[in-house]
This record gives structure tokens, sequence and C-alpha cells, in this order.
């Protein structure tokens, strides 16, 4: 509440509607459209931004004439800190009265038939954090104990993306998306093991955002940018520059799917 105050006596009568958080190297958005920015470390209750490609600030924008709330920036679990402390941010976005929440993070592709600079709408995800953001006393004003998790990525706004992406002449992929807590990234063996499970995208976000998301009763869509192959035995060694450049080379085609979906949505 005190955060959520603390924001709404910077950004006035502007009521945010959707919140879009920019994962890694999809931050740019938040640079091209900005009516206020609030930086992370000004707010009461939220941590600062660290990672590399991450700024830390929430950017309220008009776009299309939607009312928008960017997340110019995410912490991670790999941190150091809770799922609790990094899912904060959401409930105080619901707080604020948002409605619709579009999560994106840069993923490695589990698929086979994926390629570097692909999109990947999210249509259900695996928790293999090996922890829960709701652990703990639950506040039945924020949402149930046991909240359902069938439909987290709603399939109305699964086939919006679709929709969007097809109109644009965009080639989308879709599938599930698997959340390691890193920040090492996956052994062949364990990519091995998210193909079995029935995963198409790996990475280190996201899913502890979906499950507060859902709890507190918002519409979920994820976007992943797929930034490389996820490692296989004898193939390519990973880095983080790899990420980020491919991310930057697929930011031109994610700008244009994220404003036609906020046109639409
Ligand atoms: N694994 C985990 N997280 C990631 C990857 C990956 O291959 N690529 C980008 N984020």
């Amino acid at each position: 509440m005190e955060s959520a105050k603390f924001i709404e006596e910077r950004i006035k009568d502007f009521k945010p509607e959707l919140a879009i958080i920019l994962g890694s190297g999809l931050g740019e958005l938040a640079d091209e459209y900005c009516d206020i920015a609030v930086p992370y470390s000004e707010i009461p209750g939220f941590l600062s931004s660290t990672v590399k490609g991450h700024k830390g600030r929430l950017v309220f924008a008009e776009i299309e004439g939607k009312k928008v709330v960017m997340m110019q920036g995410r912490n991670h679990f790999y941190e150091g800190h809770s799922l609790k402390e990094i899912t904060y941010p959401i409930k105080v976005l619901k707080q604020l009265g948002v409605k619709n929440i579009i999560l994106t993070n840069a993923a490695g592709g589990v698929n086979e038939n994926f390629k570097p600079g692909d999109l990947m709408i999210i249509t259900d995800h695996i928790n293999f954090m090996g922890q829960n953001p709701l652990t703990g006393a639950n506040d039945e004003t924020m949402g149930e104990r046991f909240p359902d998790m069938t439909e987290v990525y709603k399939t109305k706004l699964v086939e919006l993306a679709k929709s969007c992406a097809k109109g644009l002449g965009i080639e989308i992929q879709q599938g599930v998306y698997l959340a390691n807590s890193g920040p090492s990234y996956e052994t062949p063996a364990e990519i091995r093991m998210a193909r079995m499970f029935g995963a198409d995208a790996v990475g280190m976000s996201t899913v502890p955002e979906a499950i507060v998301a859902n709890y507190c009763g918002m519409n979920v869509m994820g976007i992943s940018c797929i930034s490389n192959a996820a490692s296989t035995a004898g193939g390519e060694k990973l880095s983080h520059e790899e990420v980020i450049e491919t991310t930057n080379k697929a930011k031109v085609k994610f700008k244009k799917l994220i404003l036609e979906i906020i046109k639409n949505i």
C-alpha cells in the first residue's frame, strides 16, 4: 500500500491498465515511450536492479491509446533475492489497477525447431526453481491460499498474440517455458531432461511473476525471445553477451509485436 501510494503521488491521475515487464535486451520500448519514470531505488519496498542490460525503473506511458506501465528491468532469484522479494512489484501493480500483464524474457531454445531470434508465445510453464513465491502466510485480500493454475497464460491472450504476429507477417512460435533458478546455464543433460518434460524454452525468470500475477487475478501473457539454442553436448559455448546480442537483433520485431498487442488488447 505504501509503495502504491508513493507511485500514485508521482503519476497523479495516470491509471495503468496494462503492465509489461521488459526482459534482457528488450528494455528499449521504455526509452522510446516514456511519459513518467520512477526509479525502483526511490520506491519504498522495491529492490534496485543490478543485472547488466537491465535498467531499474517503472515507466508510465500512453501507447496506442492505452495506459501502460513498463518495468524496465527486473530482479532475479539468482541475484540472491527471495521469490517473494522479486515478485513484490507484481502486487504493487495490482494495487495500481493493472488488469493485464505481459511478461517478456530472453530464453534458451529447447525445442529443436526453434532458431535464435525467434519469438515464442508462452502457453504454459514448469516451475523448476524449487520454490514458490506464495509460500508463507496468505493475504486473503490479494488471492486464495491454493490458487488454480489451469490457465495462467490466458488462451485468449495467446490467440491475440498469434493473430497480431500473423497480421504483421512475423513468424511466431509457441510453447512451454521452464524456469531454472540459475545463474548457471543448463548442462546438456538438463536440457535433455527439460525436453523430455515437455519444455520448449528455458530461462531464469517469469515463472514467479506469472504465479503471483495469476494469484492476484491478472490476465497473463508471456513472450520469450529465443536468444540461443540451449546447451547440447559438443555444442557451442553460451555466454550472456550472446544472449544480449541476439535479443538486440530481434528487438525491432519484438517491439512491433508488442505495439500491435497493446493496440488490440
Ligand atoms: N538458459 C537459461 N536462461 C537463459 C538462456 C538459457 O539457455 N538463454 C537466455 N536465458
